[in-house]
This record gives C-alpha cells, sequence and structure tokens, in this order.
C-alpha cells in the first residue's frame, strides 16, 4: 500500500503556478481572487481564511467580502454584479452553504462564467458534461491531478464515486468517464452498495459520514480517494468518510484524511484563477 500524499504534490503544483504567477506579475497582470463568506459557519471560516492565505503565499491579489448572515438576496446579488464589472477580480467564489434565505441557484447564476473559478456557475457544468470544460470544480480537478502523478491508469478501468452533488460527486463521474473510466455514481439511497464497491478499481468517497467505507467493501489493490472532512464520534479527531486504519491493508493506493484532497483542492482553485487572469488578458488583445 502507499500514500498519496497530497500536501507533497500540492507543494508541487504550487512552486510551478507561483513561477506563472511572478512572471504574470512581471507583465503588469496581478491574478485576483476574491471570496465572499455570508454568515458565521465555522467550517466555511476556516475554508474561506486558508483559501486567502494560500492565494497571498502565491502573490495573488485576494480579498475576502464578509456579510452579515441577515444580508438580502438582493443586497449579495448586486455585490456580485459590482465583482463581475471590477476587472481587479479574475475569481469570484462565494462560499457554500449559503443562509436558507438566499437561493444558491440564483446566486451561482448572477456569477459572470468568465470569473466562476469554482466550476459551478450552469454554463459552465454544462461545458464540462458536453466534454468541453472550462472552469472544474477544484475538488474532482485535484483529485484527477493525483491520478496522473501517481501514474494511475483510468482507461477502461471500473470507478465508483459514492456522492453525487454538484460539488464533488457529479463533476468527478464526468472527469473520469472523459479519462475513459467505466463510472457509477452511488449514493447514501443506494441498495447492497458493497457490492458495487467491492467491484471499483477506484474508489472515490464523498458522502459526508465518518469512516463509512471499511475495509470489507473495498477490492484488494483498488485506489481509494477519500474527499470526506468529519469528526471521529469518540476521539473527535478530523477523520474522513473512509476508515483508513482497515482500508489501508486492502488498498493499492489511499488518501489520508487530512493531508490528502483537501490541499489540493485550494492548489486547484488557486490554479482556476490564474488560468481565469490569462484569459481575461487575452480577451483584451
Ligand atoms: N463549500 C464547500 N466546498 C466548497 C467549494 O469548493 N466552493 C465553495 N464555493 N463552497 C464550498
Amino acid at each position: 500500500m502507499e500514500i498519496i500524499d497530497g500536501k507533497v504534490l500540492a507543494a508541487k503544483l504550487q512552486a510551478n503556478l507561483k513561477i506563472k504567477v511572478d512572471a504574470l506579475r512581471a507583465k503588469g497582470l496581478t491574478p485576483g481572487l476574491v471570496v465572499v463568506l455570508v454568515g458565521e459557519d465555522p467550517a466555511s471560516q476556516v475554508y474561506v481564511r486558508n483559501k486567502e492565505r494560500r492565494a497571498t503565499e502565491l502573490g495573488l491579489n485576494s480579498k475576502i467580502i464578509r456579510l452579515a448572515e441577515t444580508v438580502s438576496e438582493e443586497e449579495l446579488l448586486r455585490i456580485i454584479e459590482q465583482l463581475n464589472q471590477d476587472e481587479q477580480w479574475h475569481g469570484i467564489l462565494v462560499q457554500l452553504p449559503l443562509p436558507k434565505h438566499i437561493s444558491e441557484e440564483k446566486v451561482l447564476l448572477a456569477i459572470d462564467p468568465d470569473k466562476d473559478v469554482d466550476g459551478f456557475h450552469p454554463m459552465n457544468m454544462g461545458r464540462l458534461w458536453s466534454g468541453n470544460p472550462v472552469m472544474v470544480p477544484s475538488t474532482p480537478a485535484g483529485i484527477m491531478e493525483m491520478f496522473k502523478d501517481y501514474g494511475v491508469d483510468l482507461a477502461g478501468k471500473r470507478a465508483v464515486v459514492i456522492g453525487r452533488s454538484n460539488i464533488v460527486g457529479k463533476p468527478m463521474a464526468q472527469l473520469l468517464m472523459m479519462a475513459n473510466a467505466t463510472v457509477t455514481i452511488a449514493h447514501s439511497r443506494t441498495e447492497n452498495l458493497s457490492a458495487l464497491t467491492k467491484e471499483a478499481d477506484i474508489l472515490v468517497v464523498a458522502i459526508g459520514q465518518a469512516k463509512f467505507v471499511t475495509a470489507d467493501m473495498v477490492k484488494k489493490g483498488a485506489v481509494v480517494i477519500d474527499v470526506g472532512m468529519d469528526r471521529d464520534e469518540e476521539t473527535r479527531k478530523l477523520c474522513g468518510d473512509v476508515d483508513f486504519a482497515s482500508v489501508k491493508d486492502v488498498a493499492r493506493l489511499i488518501t489520508p484524511v487530512p493531508g490528502g484532497v483537501g490541499p489540493m483542492t485550494i492548489t486547484m482553485l488557486m490554479e482556476q484563477t490564474v488560468r481565469a487572469a490569462e484569459r481575461s488578458a487575452l480577451k483584451k488583445d
């Protein structure tokens, strides 16, 4: 068994990205990422702070716009429209989840697709599903980089994705399909799940339940990717959706939590921001 080290790979990609950012800045183009955070959700606060820190390390312009939980949908849409018009921001990210009185659909639709570094705008989701991706959601994009770096051959392989979210499960399935894997999307309502997962050469787990996947559910020699960010009920420590301690003895390759998918997600977000900045410069030429 080998552990996929997301921290090491993220650092390597980030070093290459820094060279690109330095070159762009020397030409007078500083890529900019603005993050909008509504409310006080503790997990979102941590994610947003990490995004800003990473952007700053890379030499990007970055800003967090913090809005009260009570902000109206109208006001949020107005702010997004201003950011769409502001040329210093090449990437706009509205941290999810949003308070219940605000329509996530309306908000995602309001972001200029060219600045939608999350890849959640229906235009970018449609581009991905039609096989011509422009902005790709960061978590699945980071997982594809892991497969590339660790030489995981996907063509013709059986992949099972547990989780059907727009953020991870659905785009992950499409990226695997584009790499010629045969893909099944499973979820919380799937019957006889372990019969499916036991057939998987590649297993991506994004179901949000601590240590949900156990060794008896995994095919020997499988590649197991854990997108979970959960708390162990007993120890209260951070853990994933996969029971790492038992599954590591069955899998050929496995990601840990923390230190697996998480660092890659942020790195891919930075990469998309830099690419958005490059494209904006081309549009002006
Ligand atoms: N909340 C959890 N993950 C994400 C993400 O990747 N992007 C945004 N905008 N919100 C999230």
